[in-house]
């Protein structure tokens, strides 16, 4: 194909690497350099060397990237491509909501804007969350944002009560525990994986609640032959590509997130071709925001 020969091309001249989300399309996945979860990428954009990273991905994603790589050159190839969960909360309203809760910890999904990171004393992504909000103290209350369902499955686990912000993903909220037993009756015996983003009686009805990352790791490992996969379908490119004895049905072919799909080869190569859009965070936000960040990086 013509433009993915235009990417290769164009990567090397500038020195690039391409990291794309597993939620991405399949011709974005196979023209990167590195697929992954949040936290895979986070750890990749840490410590690449290249002077150019490509974020296929959300904004967040890329802010995270230049926030903990000052150093590089960080591009979107559609700054439109934004995460409605991300956006559910705004600094000023993180504000406020310390304020109600004086000496309580202020905890973030990654899946937030700089500013409200910056805000933040600790920083989770669905990989780690339960390692992470193990190292802090059970008798110090938590604020988390902005994903109700992320907190209240952490909190579960933990059985400590979370301070929770209202966001969620509008695509996982699209799940529906009666897709799930549809799915189980069509395919009986096969496990259910969803994804920790999802509702209550969703994440009940699954047989696992795991990060992409973790989705990736499940069907390396198991021994089932037929796996049903209940998050953004783009992960079924992924799992099919490693596992190609093994058939991955979707719970729902609705959960598609319009803005993991903004990325194409086309802007893409368009980003190589004219180095854009930079992504760039506010030094007084990034110095912030990382601290949260390298928090949280610093856990096993
Ligand atoms: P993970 O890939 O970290 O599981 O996150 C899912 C997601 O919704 C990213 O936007
Ligand atoms: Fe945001 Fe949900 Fe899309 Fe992930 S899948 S980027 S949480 S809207």
């Amino acid at each position: 194909m013509e433009i993915v020969e235009e990417i290769r091309k164009l990567r090397k001249e500038r020195g690039a690497v391409i990291l794309a989300h597993n939620y991405q399309r399949g011709e974005v996945q196979d023209v990167a350099d590195y697929t992954g979860d949040s936290l895979e990428l986070a750890r990749r954009a840490a410590t690449v060397e290249a002077d150019v990273i490509v974020f296929c991905g959300v904004y967040f994603m890329a802010e995270t990237a230049a926030i903990l790589n000052p150093t590089k050159t960080v591009l979107i190839p559609d700054p439109t491509a934004g995460c409605p969960m991300a956006d559910m909360i705004t600094g000023e309203q993180l504000r406020a909501f310390k304020a109600k809760h004086p000496g309580a910890m202020a905890v973030c999904y990654v899946n937030s804007t700089a500013e409200v990171k910056a805000e933040c004393d600790l920083c989770v992504t669905s990989g780690n969350a339960e390692r992470v909000m193990a190292t802090v103290p059970r008798d110090r209350e938590v604020i988390f944002v902005p994903d109700q369902h992320l907190g209240g499955h952490i909190a579960e686990g933990e059985g400590r009560t979370y301070l929770l912000w209202p966001g969620y993903c509008p695509t996982h909220a699209r799940l529906t525990a009666k897709a799930i037993a549809d799915a189980r009756k069509a395919h009986p015996g096969a496990p259910v994986l969803v994804h920790p983003e999802c509702p209550k009686d969703v994440r009940d009805a699954a047989d696992e609640r795991l990060s992409t990352g973790g989705m990736c790791r499940y069907a390396r490992e198991s021994s089932a032959r037929t796996i049903l996969v209940g998050t953004e379908v783009g992960i079924l490119h992924r799992l099919k590509t490693e596992n190609p004895d093994k058939t991955f049905i979707p719970v729902s072919e609705s959960l598609v997130c319009p803005n993991m799909k903004k990325t194409t080869l086309e802007n893409l190569a368009e980003s190589l071709r004219e180095m854009k859009t930079r992504v760039v965070v506010p030094e007084g936000i990034a110095v912030r925001a990382r601290r949260a960040i390298e928090a949280m990086l610093a856990i096993r």
